[in-house]
Formats: structure tokens, C-alpha cells, sequence
């Protein structure tokens, strides 16, 4: 009988298990999917992917704060937030088109951390980085049944009265039903139905599109490219037009005070419009399928981010510029569609309409690359171990993983069952700064464990812009936890703990025994020495 006994030695060796980026890379050339992006696609979803809730809904919040004073707005100093976000977004950006050009694999930040932090932390992390697209998903599906809802608004004279104005419990999760109930005096009890004693509120619109997100992509990743294309496009025409027609409603008078609120709402004005640049890390998930990604990616990366921020600025001046964010009472407008508002307050109401329709499509468009971002990094996890094997089933004609889309977009649907829009935000928020961290600090190490590795982009002024990466994200992490006070902060801080505890449980329960089973060719960070040699030799 053989006797198994514990040791905490052996533990620890093997939760800092890592994996060679070399393996990483010939699973990816065993089983990989196919190679169809090139410079454009990748620039094309990366704008696809970072334009879409942020710059048409919460750069409402973030200029005027929020409407129940929980956090204070940046007032025409939002162009400042803007670009103070886009700093702290730079340099995990450079470190991403690092590893992304050294790493070509699915995976993302979670293939970097298993890379140099071990298998442990690798498991957090792609558990972490679920917040980020599943959960960002979610929200964004939510965020689209509200500006559909507003759009259809304005057909009110042609559509169905029932089409315009659905029952609260058809377009709602639970409990934001109760509230709308609620908050026109009406009993919840009589107003949502139930089966079998069971009330159903389903927020309709959003599942449809999680439905329809789900198909395309099963289809393929050139087709998702391609409508990401038509989406890119119709979206950067609308906001043009917005900048365009705007400049000429601009009342200067309304950019004074520049920063109402001080500092103070200038960096809570940065921390909630981080949310609008999330999404250039998502490229990196789809390195396995970039034809050239040596070359692409980091332009494809830095060049998505460098156009939103350009585009986010002129926003943010030409908004506040035609509209008040400070002083007396803020339209309710502002803080749902702020731009298409601004238009229908100097009367451009076919502009405005305009406006919805190319909201519309650039929220379809996030939806689609982050739909995609999650099933890569799951795909990555599952080649891993730590998801059983039929996640890595690729469709034999699409070539697509397609078990794990519709997983996701299962998941997706009974996300919006049960959570909120602004707490779905907040917890995709958590997911994203602590995912950049964490890459910024991969790359430090792995500077420092493998530093012969061939390195076609190199993150300048490393250590220091790393660094800045790591102060940057960290500090408006910790900041937005002080300044902002209210019940959705609470939740979502919980809510991660709790998340964050489920992973481990997770991993100690499957991942961790399937791994031990599993022949892998592995290395333990006691092996360092022997590994880096190991490492050199795989670049010779
Ligand atoms: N950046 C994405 C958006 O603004 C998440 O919707």
C-alpha cells in the first residue's frame, strides 16, 4: 500500500509551478486556432472593443458625478480624466505588446502569469480576468437594453405601444425590477409573475443579444472581425458627427469652472472613465490568431488606444462645452445618453437619433470582443488543465471553440438574471486594474528569470515604466475605494473577495489534482537556475 503523505514543501513547488513560454507555445502550434487577423482587424477590434458604455453613457458621471452625490464629477476638467486614464492604460499596454509579441498564445495576462508567477497565481488570475469580459459582458448587455429601450422611444408613433413600453419585468433582472416597481409606488408582488412561485424578471433584450453575440462568433473570428468593422465604422461616424456639429453649440461660459470639484473629481472622473479604455487587452487574448502578431500587435494596441484617447478628449471638451456639469440640477439626460441629450437640447434631434443608433452598435461591438476575450482565456486554461478537456473542442468547420462561446454566452444569460448594471461595472473595474498589476509585474520578473528571450517589442524604461503601470492602476484602484461611499462600492468590494475565494476553492477542488495527473512538461521556481538555462536553450 503506498502511503501519501503530506508536504508543505511539495505544495508550495507546486502552486509555483510555471509553465515555459516554449510549451506555451508548441500547444499552440499542436492545437491552435486558426491565423486570420491582420494589422487592421486588430486595430478594428480593439477600437471595437474599448468604444462602446463608457464614452456614450458614464462620461455623463464622470463630468457631472453621480447623480446621488456618491462620488463628485470632474466638470470640464473630464479632458484631464481622460487623459490621466489613458496614462495608466499606456503602460500596461506597453507591457501587454511585451509579452504578447514574446507569447503569441491565447490567453492573454493569464498565459503571462503562468509564465512567471506559477500555476497558482495563473488560476487567479484567469479567474480574475473573467471579471473582466464575462462580467464587463454582462454589464454591457444590460447597458444595451437601455439605450435600445431609448431609441425605440423615439419611434413611439409607428411601433406597438406594447413594443415601446414593455412590461418593467421583461427588460429587468430581479431586483432591478423591484426598484423600477418600487420607485412608481407599485407592489412588486402583483406587477412580475411567477411559475411555480418563482417571480420572472428577464432582461430580454440583453439575453437576445448575448444569443445573437454567441453565433456570431461560433461562425468565426474573421466574421466577428468583419462586423466589428461595420460597427467600428458607423460609431466613429456618429461621434464625428457629434464633435463636428457640436463645436459650433459650444458656450464657453460652461467651461468655467474648468475643475469644479478640484483634484478630487478630476482622479474620480479617471477612476469611473477607466471603464470607457477597457478593452485594448483583450488583442492580446487573440495573439494566436494575428498572421504576424510580432509586428501587429503592438500597433494594434498602442494605435487602438492612441485613437480612442483622441477621440475621448474631443468628446469630453466639445460635452462640456455645450453642457453644464456643474452648479444647478443636472439634466437626467446627461447621465443616460449624454451626447445624443446634448443634440436634442439645441434641437439637432435627427443627429441625436443618429447618435443612439451608432451607441447602439458600438456597445454590439464590445459585447462581441469581450464575448470573444473570455472564451480565449478559457480556452488557454482548459489546454492547462484547469477546465475539463471538452472546453478545447474546436468547431471542425468554423474552426471556433465553439463549446466554450456558448458556455460563455450561458453565462452571459444568467448573468443578467441576477446582476446589476452598476455592480457588474464596478466588479469588471476590480477584475481590470488588478489583471494590468499583475502583467506589470510579470514582466518585471520575467526580465529578470528569462532575460535572453527573444523580445521582438521591448517595454521601454523598464523597470520604471512597469512601475508606473503598477503605481498608476494601483493608485486609483485604492483611491476610487476611499472617495466613493454607497451601496454598490460595498457590494462590489465584497462581491470580489467573495469571487476571488470561489477561485480558490475552484482550483484546490479540480484544477490543482488535474494538473498534478496530467504529464506536463513544467518547471518549479525551486528549479530556477536550471530553468533558465533550460529557457536559453529554447531560444537557441
Ligand atoms: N470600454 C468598454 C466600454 O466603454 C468596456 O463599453
Amino acid at each position: 500500500m503506498t502511503e501519501t503523505r503530506f508536504s508543505f514543501s511539495q505544495l508550495m513547488r507546486n502552486l509555483t509551478t510555471r509553465k515555459n513560454p516554449d510549451d506555451a507555445l508548441a500547444g499552440a502550434e499542436k492545437g491552435g486556432l486558426e491565423k486570420t487577423l491582420g494589422v487592421w482587424d486588430l486595430i478594428i477590434l480593439g477600437v471595437g472593443a474599448i468604444i462602446g458604455s463608457g464614452i456614450f453613457a458614464i462620461v455623463g458621471i464622470a463630468a457631472a458625478g453621480s447623480p446621488d452625490g456618491s462620488s463628485p464629477g470632474a466638470g470640464p476638467a473630464l479632458a484631464i480624466s481622460m487623459v490621466i486614464a489613458a496614462i495608466a492604460c499606456v503602460f500596461s499596454a506597453l507591457c501587454y505588446s511585451e509579452f504578447a509579441t514574446m507569447i503569441p498564445v491565447a490567453g492573454g495576462a493569464y498565459t503571462y502569469t503562468f509564465a512567471t508567477l506559477g500555476e497558482f497565481a495563473a488560476w487567479i488570475v484567469g479567474w480574475i480576468l473573467m471579471l473582466e469580459y464575462a462580467i464587463g459582458f454582462i454589464a454591457v448587455a444590460c447597458a444595451w437594453t437601455n439605450h435600445f429601450m431609448q431609441f425605440i422611444k423615439g419611434f413611439s408613433n409607428i411601433l406597438p405601444a406594447w413594443f415601446v413600453n414593455p412590461p418593467l419585468w421583461l427588460i429587468n433582472d430581479f431586483r432591478s425590477a423591484v426598484n423600477a416597481y418600487s420607485s412608481q409606488g407599485i407592489d412588486y408582488h402583483t406587477a412580475i409573475p411567477s411559475v411555480l412561485g418563482i417571480p420572472i424578471s428577464i432582461n430580454l433584450p440583453a439575453i437576445v443579444m448575448i444569443a445573437l453575440t454567441t453565433a456570431i462568433l461560433v461562425k468565426g473570428t474573421k466574421d466577428s472581425a468583419k462586423m466589428a468593422g461595420i460597427m467600428v465604422a458607423v460609431k466613429l461616424g456618429v461621434i464625428a458627427l457629434f464633435v463636428l456639429t457640436g463645436m459650433f453649440y459650444i458656450k464657453p461660459a460652461n467651461w468655467t469652472p474648468f475643475a469644479p470639484n478640484g483634484l478630487e473629481g478630476v482622479f474620480m472622473g479617471a477612476f469611473i472613465i477607466f471603464f470607457a479604455y477597457i478593452g485594448f487587452d483583450a488583442l492580446a487574448t487573440a495573439a494566436e490568431e494575428c498572421k504576424n502578431p510580432q509586428k501587429d500587435l503592438p500597433i494594434g494596441i498602442l494605435g487602438s488606444l492612441v485613437v480612442t484617447t483622441v477621440v475621448y478628449v474631443l468628446v469630453a471638451l466639445v460635452l462640456t462645452g455645450m453642457q453644464a456639469t456643474s452648479g444647478t440640477a443636472i439634466p437626467e439626460g446627461l447621465f443616460k445618453a449624454p451626447m445624443a441629450f446634448a443634440m436634442s437640447a439645441v434641437h439637432q434631434n435627427w443627429i441625436a437619433g443618429l447618435i443612439s443608433i451608432g451607441s447602439l452598435a458600438g456597445l454590439t461591438s464590445v459585447l462581441l470582443v469581450m464575448h470573444m476575450a473570455a472564451t480565449r482565456v478559457l480556452f488557454a486554461m482548459s489546454r492547462d488543465n484547469f477546465l475539463p478537456r471538452v472546453f478545447q473542442k474546436i468547431h471542425p468547420k468554423f474552426n471556433t471553440p465553439h463549446i466554450l462561446t456558448i458556455t460563455v454566452g450561458i453565462v452571459g444569460v444568467l448573468g443578467t438574471l441576477i446582476l446589476d448594471l452598476n455592480v457588474a461595472a464596478s466588479l469588471c473595474n476590480f477584475g481590470t486594474f488588478t489583471s494590468f498589476i499583475i502583467v506589470c509585474v510579470a514582466i518585471l520578473i520575467l526580465r529578470k528569470i528569462d532575460p535572453d528571450r527573444e523580445r521582438p517589442f521591448k517595454v521601454p524604461f523598464c523597470p520604471w515604466f512597469p512601475l508606473m503601470g503598477i503605481l498608476c492602476c494601483g493608485g486609483l484602484m485604492v483611491f476610487s475605494m476611499v472617495v466613493s461611499k454607497g451601496q454598490t462600492a460595498i457590494l462590489s468590494t465584497a462581491l470580489f473577495v467573495v469571487w476571488v475565494i470561489m477561485g480558490i476553492l475552484i482550483y484546490a477542488s479540480y484544477g490543482y489534482k488535474k494538473n498534478r495527473l496530467a504529464s506536463q512538461t513544467v518547471t518549479s521556481a525551486e528549479n530556477e537556475i536550471a530553468e533558465k538555462d533550460e529557457f536559453k536553450a529554447g531560444i537557441r
